[in-house]
């Protein structure tokens, strides 16, 4: 029998709902008070605070300021931009689309890696990976940030938006980049995965990384930690980005092997270093 979820259910939900479950109640304060007759600015102050107070129950910094900036931006540009033409709210619709393709909003939208977040992943990372691969790389500040730390190592990414997989690519040029989708690939050959994605992917994740990955390989999550499973170590301070750094053992593997549903029993090799 599975596990119950560890998630508290908010952070269940599939982003980006939460951010739009805010945006809404944003708005229906705002309409609220609106229809009954209350004096701006008030109604588009009390949806603002609704849509603040709501995100604030939403886990991670930067979709906390999505959730919360929704409504009040989404204000501001109608009562600014006086009526656009349909035409262009098909055009900007039809970019956002382009670039964060249903798929890649439902897994994890574009955050970069900052330069220094992987640092010291190299001291517990032994020995050096010879293959590397960023798992939803975007734009490939991941793959720059793993190249600082091992530069001998054959770099590869995979991202499901057509641009910015073309334009890591390009960034990259050493890295080999396609544009695809990272569950329908496969992560068999590479010593370690690395993910920057979001916190209800890592399951699935830890399951694929245990089915295809060899024994002794690795897998780092950028801020998500893999619910139910012991990291070899965890690098950066609560508040700050963290690196779960976990590794696929023989058991694990097995485990994987013998069973289609996802794995919860992990690695015992250390406690996590904080
Ligand atoms: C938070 S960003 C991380 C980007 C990069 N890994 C980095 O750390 O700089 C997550 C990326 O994963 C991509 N993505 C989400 N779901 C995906 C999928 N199923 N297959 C491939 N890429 C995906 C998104 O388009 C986005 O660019």
């Amino acid at each position: 029998m599975r596990p119950p979820n560890p998630l508290p259910l908010r952070m269940r939900l599939p982003w980006p709902l939460p951010a739009v479950l805010c945006w809404g109640l944003g708005w229906a304060v705002f309409g609220a008070l609106g229809a009954a007759g209350t004096a701006p600015p008030l109604p588009a102050l009390a949806g603002a605070a609704a849509a603040l107070g709501s995100a604030l129950a939403i886990e991670g910094g930067w979709r906390r300021v999505i959730a919360a900036a929704g409504f009040p931006l989404s204000a501001w540009a109608l009562g600014a931009a006086a009526a656009p033409p349909p035409w262009a709210w098909a055009a900007a619709a039809a970019l956002l689309l382009a670039l964060y393709p249903l798929r890649a909003w439902r897994d994890a939208p574009f955050f970069p890696t900052p330069a220094s977040a992987l640092a010291g992943l190299d001291d517990v990372v032994l020995p050096p990976p010879s293959s590397v691969l960023d798992a939803g790389c975007g734009l490939g500040h991941g793959l720059r940030a793993l190249a600082r730390l091992w530069p001998q190592a054959r770099l590869h990414g995979v991202e499901w938006s057509r641009p910015l997989a073309w334009v890591a690519a390009h960034r990259l040029p050493a890295a080999s980049i396609r544009r695809g989708d990272m569950w329908a690939s496969s992560w068999t050959g590479h010593d370690l995965v690395y993910l920057f994605q979001r916190p209800e992917t890592m399951e699935r994740a830890w399951a694929k990384a245990a089915e295809e990955l060899a024994p002794g390989a690795w897998l780092v999550s950028l801020q998500f930690e893999v619910p139910g499973v012991r990291p070899v170590a965890c690098l950066g301070r609560p508040g700050l980005h963290r690196v779960w750094i976990y590794r696929i053992d023989a058991r694990a593997a097995a485990a994987a092997q013998s069973s289609a549903r996802p794995t919860t029993g992990g690695s015992t090799a250390g406690r996590p270093r904080r």
